[in-house]
């Protein structure tokens, strides 16, 4: 059986496949819109050396020529190559998925690929509403929402969108049409949204839900992460313990999942904590990237990413693919280095990565 195989022994199951660089939000560890939102955090902790940080300007994005997206085909056809050397799962992501044309489509076609168990998809939520039923009846099987408030003010203060009751509409309509489980991220930054935690937890067992508590990662395009920012996940849960009876739900059999789970002991509902930062699951990590472009990424923060265009453009063979995606693969590298000397945080932001 052909497999993904890398020189650290792991086998990949996992593929992600952003499918635009695009968002229309502008979360503030990711896309910040203005100076003043990039410095919004940063000078809580940076007040000495960045004085004059606020400006208001708009920080300018550029986004990919549409000539170097790759078409739906294309991206069906590697995730086809990708099957056929034993990924199991797919997940569409963005930037935000949604705002590409016809992606009830494209998720038609993954879905339907032999060999594809699991098909979701990642969405700030937003448009979600408009494109549920048709997502549904493609054959998307779950959906992850990204919501890091509960709070509407703080919502917006955070994505820079007016956008906390669509959002909140998109997640009960998941649940109405059947998609399980539902997940809701939360990026939890230290002074801006950390004081939610309870609350944000209280919803997941309200609506049966499972919310994930995220460590902030160095992935935000204006470069103002620092180590102070991040909650660690051990807060977190301790935060949460002091306030709900949690049952730690038994992961043996799924090494590769980045959450921590538990369920409530007097209700529906989970909490899951990814702490990538303070605890590194670099080890058991099962997943390879794509960006919309066509980029090969073995992990979200790796310096070199791997043109598969040339190739799908070229006339090459699936089996000159599959090689080529073997190939790449064995250079995925043992881990992150986020907090050590070295650390170099990659050009792309999520928005392009998709996390
Ligand atoms: N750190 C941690 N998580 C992030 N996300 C986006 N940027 C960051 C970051 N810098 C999360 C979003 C979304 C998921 C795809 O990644 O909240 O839910
Ligand atoms: Fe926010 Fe996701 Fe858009 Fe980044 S890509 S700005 S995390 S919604």
């Amino acid at each position: 059986m052909l497999a993904l195989r890398d020189s650290h022994g792991r086998i990949l199951k996992d593929l992600r496949i952003s499918i635009t660089d695009r968002c229309n939000f502008r979360c503030l560890y990711c896309l910040p819109e203005t100076e003043e939102a990039a410095n919004f955090y940063r000078t809580r902790f940076d007040a000495q050396r960045n004085p004059n940080p606020s400006h208001g300007l708009p920080i300018q994005h550029e986004w990919k020529p549409r000539d170097q997206i790759l078409r739906f085909e294309e991206i069906v056809r590697i995730a086809r190559v990708a099957v056929g050397l034993g990924i199991t799962k797919l997940r569409v992501t963005g930037g935000e998925p949604l705002l590409r044309q016809g992606v009830e489509q494209l998720v038609g076609q993954l879905a339907a690929i032999p060999g594809v168990e699991d098909l979701a998809l990642t969405t700030n939520g937003f448009l979600f509403s408009r494109k549920a039923e048709a997502l549904r009846q493609a054959g998307l099987q779950r959906v992850s929402f990204s919501m890091d408030s509960m709070n509407p003010e703080n919502f917006k203060r955070m994505t820079g969108r007016d956008g906390h009751a669509s959002v909140l509409e998109g997640i009960h309509l998941a649940r109405t049409l059947g998609f399980r489980p539902v997940k809701v991220n939360a990026v939890v930054i230290r002074g801006i949204n950390d004081h939610e935690v309870e609350d944000l937890a209280a919803f997941a067992r309200q609506e049966d839900i499972s919310l994930r508590f995220i460590e902030f990662m160095p992935l935000d395009s204006s470069r103002a992460w620092q180590l102070d920012h991040v909650v660690s996940g051990k807060v977190i849960l301790e935060r949460l313990q002091a306030r709900f009876q949690l049952v730690a739900i038994d992961q043996s059999s799924n090494p590769s999942e980045t959450a921590r789970r538990w369920h409530f002991a007097d209700g529906p509902g989970e909490i899951g904590i990814i702490a990538p930062v303070s605890q590194p699951f670099c080890g058991h990590c099962n997943r390879l990237r794509m960006t919309a472009d066509g980029k090969i990424r073995t992990c979200l923060f790796s310096l070199h990413e791997h043109d598969l265009k040339p190739l799908l453009r070229n006339g090459a063979s699936d089996d000159s693919l599959a090689e080529r995606l073997q190939e790449i693969v064995l250079g995925k590298e043992a881990g992150h280095r986020i907090g050590q000397k070295d650390f170099v945080q990659p050009a792309r932001t999520m928005s392009c990565i998709g996390g």
